[in-house]
């Protein structure tokens, strides 16, 4: 499984790290080969303490070097951002909500560079079944299909034969001891109870060290290269 990774420094790149609950992000320390002096790209799929994103939040991860945010189901959950999604073209909600939502559902950015085109898509779902196929129908449309949703990493990245490269899941930047980001006792209290949690004790992001997963994409003509996979522990 898997396509090998091979270093093409003639080949742009871009990060994409899985969804957010912690602030912290990559830093060059954890990741030499991501220098923000090479062309490289950053996307990032936020989801703020749990709680959508504030432009706050926004505006600090695009000043720490991330292109475009791309965002999910949370996306509504602080009405203070609906005006910064309507105005900045780095940040973008999902794409499926209706004609009139605040902000635009696709971006498109100058690469570092000035080179060459790609075009990523943040699927942002549960089903795997559902993500699987939609990349076999984007393959040779785009260059990457990269799922999110559930912060759990999976290890089926690979570029597909049509040359998009493709990811069930790109995982989580957030706590590691935690149910995809929440506190475990919180969690683990509600299934045992069946009691919704949230009515007793709000959702608490997790404390401790940071897990950062991400994939990195090499594309030349806007066909993907290879896809790398990889986990930090921050
Ligand atoms: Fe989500």
């Amino acid at each position: 499984m898997g396509t090998p990774w091979r270093e093409n420094p003639a080949h742009g790149r871009l990060l994409c790290d899985g969804g957010r609950v912690r602030e912290t992000g990559l830093s060059e320390s954890a990741c030499p080969s991501c220098r923000r002096s090479e062309s490289i790209g950053r996307a990032a799929q936020v989801v703020a303490n749990g709680a959508g994103i504030t432009s706050k939040l926004a505006l600090k991860l695009l000043h720490g070097g991330v292109d475009v945010l791309t965002t999910g189901n949370h996306v509504w959950r602080q009405k203070e951002v609906y005006s910064f999604l309507a105005t900045d073209e780095r940040i973008v909600r999902p794409a499926n909500y209706p004609a009139g939502s605040p902000g635009r559902g696709l971006t498109v950015r100058p690469a570092a560079d000035g080179g060459e085109v790609a075009i990523v898509v943040d699927l942002h779902a549960e089903a795997t079944s559902e993500k699987v196929a939609m990349g076999h129908y984007l393959d040779g449309r785009v260059t990457a299909v990269l799922g999110t949703h559930t912060h759990v990493q999976t290890s089926d990245a690979r570029v597909l034969p049509g040359g998009t490269a493709y990811m069930t899941d790109v995982g989580m930047t957030g706590p590691l001891e935690s149910v995809i980001g929440v506190r475990s006792d919180i969690i683990v209290r509600r299934f045992l109870t069946e009691l919704p949690a949230q009515f007793e004790v709000q959702f608490e992001v997790a404390d401790g060290p940071v897990r950062l997963d991400a994939a990195l994409v090499s594309a030349d003509g806007g066909r993907a290269t290879g896809i790398l996979a990889f986990e930090v522990i921050l």
